[in-house]
């Protein structure tokens, strides 16, 4: 069987070597995991001392430079990535010098919100109507058709909310797009979808075409970065079973290989809207690591490595709450000491530090898994920490 991408699948059995772009968290909890499953590792990342290279070996360059790629194509058997904004020439050289089972078809799709669409569109799923936009003009039409408020995103770069702008009155029209068209990608409006919750579920799709999808995260987001992902999501369990049959849709329409993580909204009356994908492990999935009996990591690694995926099933309820540069501190001077009330609340607290030296405000550092009886203990014990007091604060839900 040849897969869309056009390699033929092979079997990376344990022992082998794994080549990843990208050598920050992502890359790094893939080689913890892969390490334990007997593979080695090499990251390509252009900061010294990276958070993967801290576990497995590194190649310091940029990730545009093609000498550097071969030669991690050189010393690995497979490689992979732990970013979607991988350089296309690097990407078309690897495919064809590399065994790179994702192919970069899949890349290029998610890494422009237009394509993206239509390829969900495609598979089976609903996006929020959307326009494409070209000139200011076509901006005002747009926001005549879909109404406000609208979301006027960038199609290219953008994360953790930027390259965009809510739009709330006409009045801004003009100035939304001279800010936006800035950045030089195309553009889109979407209309304002008022979800009740957001949810994401992540499916691995192997190269052998075996599927499996995680049980869907509840997200909370605050100033546009993950704080919680709550599991069980708090939905009901019909809109948990069509989310993850669509994510299962979408892995299969797209040809994924490896994990493919399905952003989504769900409306008070149950619909859901496919907002975005990443092709990569997710910061939602992290509380795999220890709620599942598969974490998403390894999952990746026995999807592209040919291998059966495992179960993905969960263990326990979870809450995975976020640790930013502001909360560094407080997290690991309070999980330092025996902690009586996560004892009487019944919760486990797992730490995960991920090695980056400076503890910037926003920067996400770590993030904390909270095992427990129910997700509400967990939720309690977040709250009475009082490490995440700005974001309780801040946060609507
Ligand atoms: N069409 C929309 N309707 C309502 N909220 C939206 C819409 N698009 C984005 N958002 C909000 O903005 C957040 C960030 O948007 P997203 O497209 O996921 O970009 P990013 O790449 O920054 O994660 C979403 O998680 C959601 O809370
Ligand atoms: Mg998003």
């Amino acid at each position: 069987m040849t897969g869309k991408n056009g390699h033929t699948p092979r079997l990376i059995a344990p022992g082998g070597t794994i080549g990843i772009l990208g050598g920050g968290q992502l890359g790094r909890m893939l080689a913890n995991a892969g390490s334990a499953m007997g593979y080695r590792f090499v990251a390509l990342d252009p900061t010294p001392d990276c958070p993967m290279g801290q576990v497995s070996r590194q190649i310091t360059a940029a990730y545009d430079d093609e000498a550097a790629a071969r030669e991690l194509a050189a010393q690995c058997d497979v490689i992979t990535y732990e970013f979607e904004n991988v350089d296309a020439g690097v990407a078309a050289m690897l495919t064809k010098e590399a065994y790179v089972p994702q192919g970069s078809a899949l890349l290029h799709t998610t890494q422009h919100r237009l394509r993206e669409k239509r390829a969900i569109e495609a598979a089976g799923a609903t996006v929020a109507p959307y326009r494409e936009i070209t000139s200011v003009e076509s901006l005002a039409q747009a926001v005549s058709e879909l109404g406000l408020p609208a979301v006027f995103k960038t199609a290219t770069g953008g994360y953790d909310g930027k390259g965009q702008w809510v739009i709330r009155s006409a009045d801004e029209i003009e100035e939304a797009y001279a800010t936006l068209s800035k950045a030089g990608t195309e553009l889109v409006l979407e209309q304002f979808i008022p979800f009740q919750k957001e949810i994401s579920v992540i499916a691995a799709r192997s190269s052998n075409g075996e599927i499996k999808a995680f049980p869907a995260a509840e997200n909370i987001h605050v100033n546009n970065i993950l704080h919680l992902s709550i599991v069980p999501a708090r939905i009901e369990a019909s809109v948990a079973e069509e989310a993850e049959r669509l994510a299962v849709a979408i892995a299969e329409g797209l040809g994924a290989v490896g994990l493919i993580a399905v952003e989504m909204f769900v409306t008070e009356d149950g619909r859901l809207f496919v907002n975005e994908l990443a092709p990569r492990p997710h910061n939602s999935g992290h509380y795999t690591m220890e709620a599942s009996k598969t974490s998403q990591f390894e999952q990746h690694i026995r999807a592209i490595c040919g291998l059966p995926l495992g179960d993905a099933g969960l263990l326990t309820p979870v809450v995975m709450v976020n640790v930013l540069g502001q909360h560094v501190e407080p997290t690991v001077a309070r999980l330092s000491i025996r902690d009586e009330a996560a004892e009487d609340l019944g919760v486990t607290p797992k730490l995960h530090l991920y090695g980056k030296k400076d503890a910037v405000k926003g920067r996400k550092m770590g993030h904390v898994n909270v095992l427990a009886d129910s997700t509400e203990a967990a939720l309690r014990w977040i709250e009475e920490s009082g490490i995440w007091n700005e974001e309780n604060k801040s946060r609507k839900v």
